[in-house]
């Protein structure tokens, strides 16, 4: 067993998503460290413009003045307030409420300033949150009753786990304080026991989180005491779980990887305020000791890691809020079911369903807006095109598939996520895996048949899939901007990247920082690059050499290219981009070069054939030479490759090629012999 406490703690920074870049925060702004709502929901409470009192419709703004009451009761009622007054709370709290998740957030105000009018920017609301009473969800087992195909399939899925009561984890026996992977964190953090949480956030596969019994986000822990007894000191930070962390980034791995990069953290002060007292566990949504979101689940978690209740009223819940088994027992709908996509009630007598109201994008489409963008040639021409991946740090956030694919020919080509994936069994392997398999009911080599037989010719990167190379994890969930180092490809890299399109080249990369700014993580405002025709694409870094430890790609393949975890011959550990570029560039000049000079070589034949007298049988011969040759370019022009998919095999078809064209070029010389073979 790793003994982990005799060793130089190495602290991993987690995702604190919504804290501002800010270190100090004035005390006397709305909401920091005062029982206020944001500048920004005040301001729509004070004017509201939404639709509600007008048609019954409720739209942006209502959704605002929604969460009002809730507030009100929470300043009231909530424990971190007495913590508070009693001079038990170490770091300030940050207000954070629907206003300045949908209206700041993803640089929503800039947007908003240029159109000249209030636009949420980073995700939607749900058609109905936790605050709709009475509603009309009748739960996922009621679906069930006649759809039990799409009921087994999806409640394997991580869908339907990622809301768990205390008591649902057979991945630790059931005991959230049990220590996992060698080091000193559970998944509750200290102080924070069962009895006092409503559910945990998450699956064993990256992390874990909490929600209180009053529904607020679990953005501390307790110091010398209990939350349920609102004993010890309430602590900002030291929240979150973190499987890679605890696992797989180990001290010794970190020394190994600061060999190569010099300012690599690998003791725990290096981490910053996304540390914590503890191997594994992590700020996230808080900077450790300093400050903390006070986060109610209405303005972010429940959105996408949604839950439901059946309470008739706003009085009844706001009543049963502190009581997690009350609460646990109301809930009718947790986890992404039936409903949240298909409408509470679906298609039944009396929902108000009927199809699809909601798709994927709602929770895995997080954009950001770039005001800078929106001054390109691009972006004046078309707005949209400043709508770039909201990022974690230097890194596309977790639940930015659709903002990826967005600026994908795939999406402009009409498709979306349920034409590759099966919307209810979205995990294809154990939901208790480390790596994520979701299944696919159409694979890359459906469509793409040319690269398919291209690929399946080669005995070089034979073991591999197409995801191998074109979807590498890129993307952050943990937000650990220390480790984060985007022009080596690595460390904290969790999510498959959903760009698809390779960009071959010596220097372009695919995540950079804003002009002239340095290329640290710690820089605001990277971006995902885009080219010419608005597309995003993969550098060869991250298509080649990337360093994840929860890529099952990688992980499968040897690790393939990373200097830090292949087992491959120590000539095939890619140090940077020139040199992966110079090795792409020994497979694809022949072939390029053979081609072009074949294509010249056809050109010359035609006109030969057509100046010169041939005889029949020689013409034939010419004809169906060339046309073998012709058949041989088209393949490899449709392939795309330039026999990065079948290096060796994609040669021999273009000396094949060379081969016809010669020969048939001698003929229409006049100089080929009739016996030519074909
Ligand atoms: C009493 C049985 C029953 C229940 C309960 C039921 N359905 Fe259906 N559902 C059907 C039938 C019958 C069809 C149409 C034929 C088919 O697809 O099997 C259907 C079709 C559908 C379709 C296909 C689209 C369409 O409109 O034809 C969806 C989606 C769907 N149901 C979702 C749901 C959801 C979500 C729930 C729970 C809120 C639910 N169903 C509850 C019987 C039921
Ligand atoms: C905009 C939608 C959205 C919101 C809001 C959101 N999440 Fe997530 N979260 C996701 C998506 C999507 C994933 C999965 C990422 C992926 O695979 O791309 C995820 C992943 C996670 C995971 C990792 C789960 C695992 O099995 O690895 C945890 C834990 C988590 N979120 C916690 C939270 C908590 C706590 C909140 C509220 C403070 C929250 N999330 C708010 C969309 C969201
Ligand atoms: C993440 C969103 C999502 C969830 C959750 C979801 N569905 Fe679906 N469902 C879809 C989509 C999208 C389709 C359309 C078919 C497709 O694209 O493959 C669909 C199709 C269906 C159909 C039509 C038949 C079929 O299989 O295509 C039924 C019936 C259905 N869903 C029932 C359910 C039931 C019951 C649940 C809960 C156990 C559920 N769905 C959960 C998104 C979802
Ligand atoms: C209500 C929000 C929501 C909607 C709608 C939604 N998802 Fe998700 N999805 C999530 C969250 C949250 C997670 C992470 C769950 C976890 O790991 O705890 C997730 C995880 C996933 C995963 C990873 C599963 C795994 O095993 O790791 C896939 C794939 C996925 N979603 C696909 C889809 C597709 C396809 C759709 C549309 C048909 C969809 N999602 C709609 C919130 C949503
Ligand atoms: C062209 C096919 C394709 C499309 C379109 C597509 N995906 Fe995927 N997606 C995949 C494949 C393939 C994987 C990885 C499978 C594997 O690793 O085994 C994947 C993985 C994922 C994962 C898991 C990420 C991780 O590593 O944890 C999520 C979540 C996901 N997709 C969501 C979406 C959403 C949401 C959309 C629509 C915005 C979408 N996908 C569109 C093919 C697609
Ligand atoms: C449903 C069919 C379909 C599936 C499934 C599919 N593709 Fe595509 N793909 C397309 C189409 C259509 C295009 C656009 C072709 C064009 O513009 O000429 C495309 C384009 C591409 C491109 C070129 C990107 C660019 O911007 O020029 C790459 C790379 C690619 N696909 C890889 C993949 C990979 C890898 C998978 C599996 C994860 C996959 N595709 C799955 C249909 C598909
Ligand atoms: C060893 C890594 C690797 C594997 C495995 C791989 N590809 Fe590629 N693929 C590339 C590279 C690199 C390029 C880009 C070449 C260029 O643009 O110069 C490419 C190009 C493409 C293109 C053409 C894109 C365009 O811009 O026109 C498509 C489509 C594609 N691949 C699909 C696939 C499919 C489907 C598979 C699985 C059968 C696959 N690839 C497997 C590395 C790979």
């Amino acid at each position: 067993m790793r003994r982990w406490q005799q060793k130089t703690a190495l602290s991993v920074l987690f995702c604190f998503s919504a804290v501002s870049g800010a270190t100090a925060l004035a005390a006397d702004k709305p909401g920091h460290g005062n029982k206020q709502m944001g500048e920004s929901a005040q301001k729509v409470i004070a004017n509201p413009n939404g639709m509600e009192k007008v048609n019954g419709v409720k739209t942006l703004q209502d959704y605002i003045v929604q969460e009002k009451e809730l507030f009100d009761y929470l300043f009231q009622n909530h424990p971190v307030f007495k913590y508070q007054e009693e001079g038990r709370l170490i770091g300030m709290y940050k207000v954070s409420d629907r206003g300045e998740e949908y209206m700041d957030q993803g640089n929503g105000q800039k947007y908003s300033k240029r159109v000249g009018r209030p636009s949420a920017v980073q995700y939607r609301l749900a058609a109905k949150s936790i605050l709709d009473f009475p509603n009309k969800f009748v739960g996922p087992e009621k679906c069930g009753e006649c759809h039990a195909v799409q009921y087994e399939k999806w409640q394997r899925s991580r869908h339907a786990k990622t809301i768990r009561f205390p008591g649902e984890h057979p991945e630790v026996d059931n005991d959230l304080k049990k220590k996992l992977y060698g080091s000193d964190a559970s998944i509750l953090p200290d102080g924070v026991t069962p009895d006092a949480i409503y559910a945990t956030v998450g699956t064993p596969r990256t992390k874990y989180g909490f929600i209180d019994s009053y529904l607020v986000r679990g953005s501390y822990h307790i110091e010398g005491g209990l939350l349920k007894d609102g004993t010890g000191t309430m602590v900002a930070g030291g929240n979150q779980f973190s499987r890679g962390w605890a696992e797989w980034l180990t001290p010794e791995m970190a020394k190994k990887i600061q060999k190569v990069i010099p300012d690599f953290p690998t003791k725990m002060e290096d981490f910053g305020a996304s540390g914590s007292h503890q191997w594994g566990m992590t700020s996230y949504g808080a900077k450790y000791k300093k400050e903390f979101l006070f986060q109610p689940a209405s303005s972010y978690c429940e959105v996408c890691h949604s839950f439901k209740f059946d309470f008739k009223n706003k009085q009844e819940y706001l009543d049963a809020l502190g009581d997690p088994k009350k609460l646990q027992e109301h809930t009718i709908s947790r986890g992404i079911a039936c409903e949240e996509c298909h409408g509470a009630g679906g298609h039944l007598d009396g929902g108000n369903g009927g199809g699809m109201p909601s798709n994927c994008e709602r929770c895995h489409q997080r954009f950001n807006y770039v005001d800078e963008l929106a001054e390109t040639e691009q972006g004046k021409e078309k707005l949209e095109y400043a709508f770039n991946v909201k990022m974690k740090s230097s890194c596309p956030s977790c639940g930015t598939e659709g903002s990826q694919m967005f600026m994908s020919s795939h999406y402009d080509k009409g498709m979306r996520c349920s034409t590759c994936h099966d919307p209810h069994e979205v995990t294809g392997n154990d939901w208790k895996s480390g790596y994520t398999k979701p299944a696919i009911k159409k694979d890359c080599v459906d469509c793409h048949q040319v690269q398919a037989e291209m690929a399946a010719n080669t005995s070089t990167h034979a073991k591999n899939s197409c995801t191998s190379c074109h979807m590498p994890n890129m993307g952050s969930c943990e937000n650990f901007t220390a480790i984060q180092y985007p022009d080596m490809a690595g460390f904290d890299a969790v999510r498959k990247s959903h760009l698809w399109k390779i960009d071959v080249s010596p220097d372009r990369k695919t995540l950079n920082p804003p002009e002239g700014q340095p290329r640290k993580s710690t820089t605001k405002g990277w971006t995902v690059a885009q080219d010419e025709n608005g597309h995003g694409y993969l550098d060869l870094m991250w298509t080649c050499a990337r360093t994840s430890i929860s890529d099952h790609d990688v992980v499968e393949r040897k690790g393939c290219h990373s200097q830090f975890q292949s087992e491959l011959s120590k000539g095939l550990h890619f140090k940077d981009q020139k040199e992966i570029y110079g090795k792409v560039m020994k497979w694809q000049t022949p072939v390029k070069d053979s081609l072009a000079k074949v294509e010249d070589a056809l050109k010359r034949i035609d006109r030969k054939v057509a100046k010169n007298k041939l005889s029949i049988e020689d013409k034939t011969q010419v004809l169906l030479l060339t046309d073998k040759a012709r058949e041989i370019v088209e393949f490899v022009r449709k392939d795309g490759s330039w026999g990065v998919h079948a290096p060796r095999y994609a040669r021999k078809r273009m000396d094949a090629a060379t081969t016809y064209v010669t020969q048939a070029e001698a003929i229409a010389d006049g100089k080929g012999t009739k016996t030519a073979s074909l």
